[in-house]
């Protein structure tokens, strides 16, 4: 965290501080996220977490990954990771305008296909969400690729 602050100061006084900062979770152990969280109200950028490493770990007793101090947590579904969907992976967020941008993307802007539940998809997050990921809060939106 000393590193990160250090950086942090390093890049105001220089003006080119990050609007983002992403966190890699690692060994199924959280990075200190409140402390992170308190650094980008006072240096202004967004929080992208990595729990690709970190899948059912916890974190002050809640689920790591949960976004409650971040806009975003993505998982890799990479072969090598904790589990796998062969190839792509996943991301959450709480945040309704970001969960709406985040479907967009997705489906390439065709909003066709972002409004389509029964995408491959959706199907897989459906999937992943009432089996392995069921640590996932309800209110958490999923976006699988
Ligand atoms: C922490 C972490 N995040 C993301 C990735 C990349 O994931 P993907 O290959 O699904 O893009 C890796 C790959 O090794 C990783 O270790």
């Amino acid at each position: 965290m000393d590193c990160l602050e250090e950086k942090l100061v390093q890049a105001e006084k220089q003006g080119q501080l990050p609007k983002v900062v992403i966190p890699v979770h690692f060994a199924g152990q959280s990075c200190d996220m409140v402390k992170i969280h308190e650094l980008s109200i006072q240096y202004g950028f967004n929080i992208i977490e990595d729990a690709s490493h970190a899948v059912g770990g916890k974190y002050y007793g809640e689920a790591i990954g949960n976004c409650r101090y971040s806009d975003i947590t993505v998982f890799s579904f990479h072969p090598v990771k904790i589990i796998t969907a062969g190839e792509g992976g996943m991301a959450l967020t709480n945040a309704p305008s970001l969960a709406n941008k985040m479907k967009l993307l997705r489906s390439h802007n065709i909003t066709t296909l972002s409004k389509n539940t029964n995408s491959i998809s959706d199907i897989l997050s459906k999937f992943f969400c009432s089996t392995s990921l069921s640590f996932v809060p309800q209110q958490t939106y999923l976006l699988a690729s």
